[in-house]
């Protein structure tokens, strides 16, 4: 999987359908080639193509370097800052060695992708050094034998004896001269990831956090694609960060045409202070390159995603059908009514009921109580236990709440702490949501938080926790680093929730833990490391959902989505839509409900019971299986349409915003199904061969009202 021709000193990089190729050339570790898989390396004779030529500066715009870093002409966007004593931020980062080796090592302090045996990965680290600073950068590539995702990382090392200071930490990858174009996940608050799709032209085009998490703005991906790529063909090259803090990612193209592109640590909000012998991990990014469309890079992403980040007793378990209390009583709830609501849940099959916030301290509205994590024996006499036990009497699964990165001004801790918040000495402790955040960068806080909600976890059979954080940073600054450290508090703060987020998932093995940040503001592969699925957003409305799920599966797997069915009028969008379609569409992730069941009618209990039946039928299909986006909803006016396939199920969705008069049919033609191979949906009375079905495909449109919904469910006889 990973060769090093000797005498041409090329490193080829080998997935199951890429390569990737590095060349030293002068000393200096070259970029040569990302793309198809080559059957060799033996590129050589190409390469000394490169460099050649006229050029005002140099030769590197053409033979990229590996780490880009400002010397031998290079203007254009540096992979690594970093500022010595003598004050410039000058770097020749020259060949040192390398190792190629079976495995893959774990990142210190950081969440990485993951194997479970060493045969089923291979390493090269390659060290380069500047000679002046004394620096050692490692790079680091792992290639996986199941999946085509290569991880890349770097760790850098002051070897010199003087301090130095790391400004900007950046993967970054040069692709040659081509048309492409930009796709990344724009949003907002409940307006989550959706596609965005620009040309690229000459220029930087960045995307960022400076929010000390990877935000409802911005997801921490970006992607290359040849302007011809559909979701069934064409290049993609995609760059994912395993990391949640605040981070850029960019494409610059210089006058050549030829694009970089960059993941990495938001310089804007980031500085590191490097002691000699002391060394700096960048996070990891995952580079994937699909010659087979967005579909192609989902399908290498999905698996990579479930097997690879994702981890623990729960990666792999059907994941169960929860009922969530929150948009059904807010903060207004006693013990009974949540027994109630629980009652009716498990009475239709629900397996999980999840009490949401408000059951401590004070907390009667989100102005008080965050960090008492005492259990409010007035709305819930008997404590956590006696609810948790009625709750487990009746059969189900007993969940939970918490928001442990926060206290509220007026909350115990913040009068015992008030240092213990991110601030600035002085200055307005900006309050969001009436909030303010804990400094995670200090062991004490951490070691406080691993406490408190262990002792939560223990007082009661929890079997589930969403874990919640509801703000970003504004004085993201920690009183107890010295000024010349104080840039350092973001990353610092992220290595904090990570020792905490891995000391209580590993003391809590068989505890579900769902991750949120109001709603879908915290959505990437490095929390999918402790937490296997997060709360995708907090507009529940089916319609919006359709769009959300939709963006989101471009990376991300059905199983890391929560997706609930919630009451109409929605409470984010007013907007009413149908009760089978708000369950169709919540079947696109991890179903749930966010409602007080007894209140439905008995038609729409009927088919939330249905629901449920149906999900429980097929989630191993929806859960596991490969799926495929068929139609965008941005594209077809309010059409979509997914499809799951596993062994041999398929399961397709359908959606329509909206009905219009007097018009045709419109189909959904399926995809890698067996041409020959006969498919049979025997409820809608459906049976023919799989080149039909991709090449006519459903008919669909027959609605009688807006936001209808069809299920199909296939097997392949
Ligand atoms: C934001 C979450 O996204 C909601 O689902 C809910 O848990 C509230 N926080 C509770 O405060």
């Amino acid at each position: 999987m990973i060769s090093f021709q000797e005498q041409e000193k090329i490193f080829h990089l080998q997935g199951n359908t890429y390569s990737y190729i590095l060349c030293v050339k002068d000393g200096m570790l070259m970029h040569m080639y990302w793309g198809k898989k080559l059957p060799s390396a033996d590129i050589g004779c190409l390469f000394a193509l490169h460099g050649e030529g006229a050029s005002f500066d140099s030769a590197f715009s053409r033979a990229p370097m590996e780490v880009f870093t400002q010397e031998k002409g290079y203007y254009g966007q540096r992979a690594i800052n970093l500022v010595n004593p003598a004050g410039d931020d000058l770097l020749s980062l020259r060949y040192k060695g390398h190792r190629i080796f079976a495995g893959k090592k774990a990142l210190t302090g950081l969440p990485s992708s993951y194997i479970e045996d060493e045969t089923e990965a291979e390493t090269l680290e390659i060290d380069l050094r500047d000679a002046f600073t004394g620096v050692v950068v490692t790079l680091s590539y792992t290639v996986f034998r199941d999946f085509d995702v290569l991880a890349r990382s770097m760790v850098i090392l002051n070897k010199g004896d003087a301090p130095l200071t790391l400004t900007d930490a950046q993967t970054a990858v040069h692709l040659p001269r081509a048309e492409y174009e930009i796709i990344h996940l724009k949003g907002a608050w409940a307006r989550e990831r959706h596609m965005q799709r620009i040309p690229m032209t000459q220029g930087n085009f960045s995307i960022k956090s400076r929010r000390g998490a990877s935000g409802h703005e911005n997801n921490p991906f970006i992607a290359l694609v040849s302007p011809s790529t559909t979701e069934f063909s064409g290049d993609v090259f995609a760059m994912t960060h395993v990391y949640s803090g605040s981070f850029s990612a960019s494409v610059e193209v210089g006058i050549d045409s030829a694009p970089t592109m960059m993941m990495g640590l938001c310089s804007d909000v980031f500085s590191w202070k490097l002691e000699p012998g002391c060394s700096f991990q960048a996070p990891e990014a995952l580079l994937t390159y699909a010659p087979d469309g967005l579909n192609g890079l989902s399908h290498r992403m999905h698996p990579f995603i479930r097997k690879r980040i994702c981890r623990g007793v729960w990666r792999d378990r059907p994941r169960p059908v929860l009922i969530n209390n929150w948009e059904a009583t807010y903060f207004d709830f006693t013990a009974d009514k949540l027994f109630d609501i629980a009652k009716r849940g498990a009475d239709i099959g629900c397996e999980l009921f999840v009490m949401d916030d408000g059951w401590f301290g004070k907390r009667n509205t989100d102005n008080c109580s965050l960090g008492d994590w005492v259990v409010n024996e007035e709305k819930l006499p008997g404590g956590l236990k006696a609810l948790a036990d009625r709750i487990t009497s009746l059969g189900i699964m007993m969940g939970l709440w918490v928001e442990p990165e926060m206290f509220s001004p007026d909350s115990d801790l913040y009068r015992a702490h008030p240092d213990w918040c991110l601030h600035v000495e002085g200055r307005e402790r900006t309050q969001a949501r009436q909030q303010l955040i804990l400094d995670l960068s200090r062991k004490e806080v951490q070691d406080y938080i691993i406490g408190s909600i262990s002792a939560v976890l223990r007082s009661a059979s929890i079997s589930y926790v969403k874990w919640d954080m509801n703000r970003n940073m504004m004085e993201g600054f920690s009183a107890a680093l010295p000024a010349e450290r104080k840039m350092e508090t973001q990353h610092r703060y992220m290595l904090g929730l990570y020792r905490v987020l891995s000391e209580i998932t590993s003391a809590f093995p068989e505890v579900l833990f769902e991750s949120c940040s109001g709603g879908g503001g915290r959505f990437d592969c490095g929390i999918l490391c402790y937490m296997p699925q997060t709360w995708t957003s907090d507009d529940t409305d089916a319609s919006e959902r359709v769009r959300i799920q939709y963006g989101t599966s471009l990376i991300y797997p059905a199983s890391s989505m929560g997706a609930h069915v919630s009451a109409v009028p929605n409470h984010q969008t007013g907007r009413t839509t149908p009760f089978h379609t708000r369950c169709n569409v919540a079947m696109g992730g991890n179903f749930g409900f966010e409602l007080d069941l007894n209140k439905l009618s008995p038609e729409d209990l009927a088919c939330a019971k249905q629901a449920v039946d149906t999900v429980k039928k097929l989630r191993a299909v929806m859960q596991q299986g490969e799926y495929s986006r068929l139609i965008d909803p941005a594209k077809q006016n309010g059409r979509s349409a997914w499809q799951y396939t596993h062994q041999n199920q398929v399961v397709v969705c359908i959606y329509q915003d909206y009905n219009v008069p007097n018009m045709s049919i419109w189909y959904v033609k399926l995809t890698g199904l067996e041409e020959s191979a006969v498919y049979e949906d025997r409820e809608h009375g459906i049976r023919t061969t799989g080149a039909a079905l991709m090449n006519i495909g459903l008919p669909c449109g027959l609605a009688h009202q807006d936001h209808e919904s069809w299920v199909y469910c296939f097997e392949k006889l």
